[in-house]
């Protein structure tokens, strides 16, 4: 959903600043512009959420600038979770490469759509909905996901609320989730910088 590019490309110039929409064209151009290699893994997926996410978007491919499109490679150790997430610049659609998921989306209402899918299976994920991806196979599972944006962004919903700087006050979030202060600073503790 970027605007329509006015030139056959314009590789992005990432030592410029960003312009009003993506970056500068760059004066030369050859063709590893137009390529990229880091999609293929595999990832370390040695974290808490056990998910590792390697974008291909404008900020490591340059050529996608002005192109309205990118992809991200997405690996999961079992049991690993893609944390609730929107991106707030662009629909989402992706496949499972190798796996077993458990891909969920939630309206604007709070209705839950959700499907285990395999290897050769698709799914989409319409603009700005909150969503997350879950491993319930035995091994390790990936995704490509591909985006209407060279840069989607991602709002990754317990990072935003818990792991802000400044914080949001534990007013705000102890009324919010209707919970106490040490539930509220015990989460804060696991998302802090
Ligand atoms: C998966 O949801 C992704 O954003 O790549
Ligand atoms: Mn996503």
């Amino acid at each position: 959903s970027d605007s329509d590019p006015l030139q056959d490309f314009c590789i992005g110039d990432l030592k410029a600043s960003p312009s009003i929409n993506g970056f500068p064209c760059k004066s030369a151009v050859s063709a590893s512009d137009f390529f990229f290699s880091g999609l293929g893994g595999p990832l370390d997926t040695s974290n808490p959420n056990g998910v590792n996410v390697a974008p291909a978007n404008v900020l490591t491919f340059p050529g996608l600038n002005t192109l309205g499109i990118s992809m991200n490679n997405v690996e999961l150790a079992p049991g690993g979770v893609n944390s609730p997430h929107l991106h707030p610049r662009a629909t989402e659609v992706g496949t499972v490469i190798e796996g077993s998921v458990f891909v969920g989306f939630l309206t604007t209402n709070n209705t839950l759509f959700s499907k285990v899918l395999n290897a050769g299976e698709a799914f989409v994920i319409p603009r700005g909905l909150v969503h997350f991806q879950w491993n319930v196979g035995q091994v390790k599972a990936r995704l490509i996901t591909a985006f209407n944006s060279q840069l989607p962004g991602a709002v990754i919903l317990p990072n935003t609320l818990f792991g802000s700087n400044p914080e949001i006050p534990n007013a705000v979030l102890t009324r919010a989730f209707r919970t106490d202060d040490t539930t509220v600073h015990n989460l804060k503790s696991k998302f802090a910088g």
